[in-house]
């Protein structure tokens, strides 16, 4: 039997309320469906690919399997759709088009995204120096420290 849920997020730091009749509704459907965010996509559904990444409160999340009742109330939901504009991109942004590091774009919202998560927790250890090669291919395939989860690009510009 559903059971119908009510929850107040602080979405891009703008408080937002959504209503759902099923609390395992997933965050990713909340998120498009009903507050208008396209960064994050549907890839797999099934946590493999990361097109749906998104951070909570800094936790780097797979939306895809992050039924809305697991997300806490007043939780810091972060999506690309907030991170910058195309007339004032966020660095990493800025970065990923320099480097014309997407073709097709579907999955770069998740790399962006878990990047950002990963970059941050870097800095919270300590570590401010840029990323190597090495540590940006380790992070890609879900085996650099603190961040065990991989990222797909299905046409092959990563
Ligand atoms: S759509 Fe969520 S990990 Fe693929
Ligand atoms: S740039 Fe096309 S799927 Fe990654």
């Amino acid at each position: 039997m559903p059971t119908p849920l009510t929850r107040t997020l602080n979405l891009n730091k703008a408080s937002r309320t959504v209503q759902v009749a099923d609390d395992g509704e997933q965050l990713l459907y909340v998120l498009r469906n009903q507050l208008g965010q396209h960064g994050p996509r549907f890839g797999c559904g099934v946590s493999q690919c990361g097109a749906c990444t998104v951070l909570v409160d800094g936790q780097i999340r797979r939306s895809c399997v992050a039924p809305l009742r697991t997300i806490p109330e007043g939780a810091n939901v972060e999506t690309l759709d907030g991170l910058g504009t195309p007339e004032d991109p966020h660095p990493l942004q800025k970065a990923f088009t320099d480097e014309q590091a997407g073709q097709c774009a579907y999955c770069i919202n998740g790399i962006i995204m878990g990047a950002l998560g990963w970059l941050r927790q870097r800095q919270a250890a300590g570590t401010t120096t840029a990323p190597t090669e090495e540590e940006i291919a380790a992070f890609l395939s879900g085996e650099a420290p603190g961040s065990t989860l991989n990222y797909l690009c299905r046409c092959g510009a990563q």
